[in-house]
């Protein structure tokens, strides 16, 4: 496949190292989509986005417009802006929530008026510091400039916005954590059904929780309109996407592309974008989509980026974070490492997430440290199959949160791809790679 030349949506003015202030803001367009959807009716402002098929860029890919319109059954209270963005590997919002916060302000104030939400909460990553004071002073900067607050731009339409600060937890960005610690709780998923905070959100009252991405979107999407963005890509994937990439490849960052339209070969070997693995190395493996996704050897370099087709593949675009791995990779220690991740931030209410995690940890670790059995091998695969039956994608859930039937993902497809490596590891009593 070869590379488009769509023009970016989401990181347009990030050339411009002023991208994060108001001034630069307002030179490059900034707030024209506002004032449109403000001289539309709310309900044309949500079919527009039902027109992009926008699919949420916070990890379930779930369409923002179809989410709006079963919440649209009853008057929605709380509009809430997930920017907490706490997995590994991902950093796709931090880039937007840095240089970009008034698109993301302009996007909620699109979203709150297509919602007629009267309030919103952006939460962004409490470790985000200089995110945190750049979306703050962007806001305290649109209310002086009558975008938000009372009688928007002279509307009649009122919204106020509340910048949070996350509360250092990777779960909190889970929406119903995030909700618990937007209330001043600790951070703890909530029982499901319901399974959206759609019918009991926010004090619980109908709230709309999307990513920081997906708001991101909206503006190019009413200036545009959502046709225009629903000819980008294919199928449901629809306009561009950021991608976050990451690991041995020349060239790391966060690339904006049009979906369905570029391949992982594409993203990962093209000068322009990651400039191939470092060093004249091979690509061994890759995660297309974050740490909890199921991973990917060479043969499927050539699929698309396209939730479809690598759900399709076994696997999920997830949040948006490409991990490559080269040939000099020990898959052990890098499946240890990321289960090491999820045991620390697995908040404990599930027994199979936060004693499965603890367990699968020591197994992986001691194979890795050269204690390992050959029987560990079954054995841990056992234990995955206890967190999550079936050890299928999409994978099955028996706790009240995906991140439990997350831990398996590394542990179950290392061992599935490079059974042999591991046997090195039991057999020599060491890591081969040192
Ligand atoms: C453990 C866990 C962590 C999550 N972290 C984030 C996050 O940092 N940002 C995010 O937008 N969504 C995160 N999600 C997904 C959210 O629960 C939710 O689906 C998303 O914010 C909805 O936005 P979207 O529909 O625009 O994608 C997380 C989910 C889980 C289970
Ligand atoms: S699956 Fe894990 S993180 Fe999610 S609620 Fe249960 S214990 Fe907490």
């Amino acid at each position: 496949m070869a590379l488009t030349d769509v023009a970016p949506i989401v990181t347009a003015r990030l050339r411009h190292p002023d991208s994060h202030t108001l001034e630069r803001y307002l030179a490059t367009g900034g707030y024209a989509g506002l004032r449109r959807a403000l001289r539309m009716e709310p309900e044309q402002v949500a079919e527009e986005v039902n027109a992009a098929s926008l699919l949420g860029r916070g990890g379930a890919g779930f369409p923002a417009g179809r989410k709006w319109s079963m919440l649209r059954k009853a008057p929605v209270r709380y509009l809430v802006v997930n920017g907490d963005e706490s997995e590994p590997a991902t950093f796709k919002d931090h880039l937007l929530i840095e240089r970009d916060p008034h698109g993301i302000i302009e996007g909620t104030l699109i979203a709150a008026y297509a919602n007629q939400v009267a309030q919103a909460f952006i939460y962004v990553r409490g470790e985000f510091a200089l995110g945190l004071e750049r979306m703050q002073t962007a806001l305290n900067e649109a209310y002086e400039n009558g975008a938000v607050g009372r009688d928007i731009f002279g509307s009649g339409f009122s919204v106020d916005i509340v910048v949070h600060p996350g509360a250092g937890a990777y779960i909190c960005g889970e929406e119903t954590a995030l909700l618990e610690s937007l209330e001043g709780k600790r951070g703890f998923p909530r029982i499901k059904p319901p399974y959206f905070p759609a019918a009991i959100g926010l004090y619980g009252e109908p709230t709309i929780v999307n990513n920081t991405e997906t708001m991101a979107n909206l503006p190019w999407i009413i200036q545009h309109g959502g046709h225009a963005f629903a000819a980008l890509g294919e199928g449901s994937s629809t306009g561009t996407r950021l991608f976050a990439l990451s690991g041995h490849v020349r060239r790391p960052g966060n690339y904006e592309l049009e979906m369905a339209k570029t391949t992982f070969r594409d993203l990962i070997f093209a000068p322009v974008l990651g400039g191939g693995i470092r060093g004249g190395r091979q690509l061994k493996a890759f995660i297309p989509g974050g740490a909890s996704a199921p991973w990917f050897g060479p043969d499927k370099v050539d699929l698309p980026l396209d939730q479809d087709a690598v759900g399709k593949a076994g696997s999920m675009l997830g949040s948006g974070s490409v991990i490559v791995m080269d040939d000099q990779t020990c898959v052990v220690r890098a499946a240890w490492r990321i289960v090491r991740f999820f045991y620390r931030e697995s908040c404990g209410q599930c027994t199979p997430c936060r004693e499965g995690s603890g367990w699968v940890e020591k197994v992986v670790r001691r194979i890795e440290e050269g204690s390992g059995r050959e029987e560990d091998l079954d054995l841990l695969l056992d234990m995955c199959d206890n967190i999550s039956p079936g050890l299928s994608w999409p994978p099955q859930q028996t706790t009240i949160c995906v991140l439990g039937p997350s831990i398996p993902s590394s542990i179950v497809w290392a061992i599935r791809m490079f059974r042999d490596e591991f046997l090195v590891h039991i057999k020599e009593g060491a890591c081969p790679y040192g």
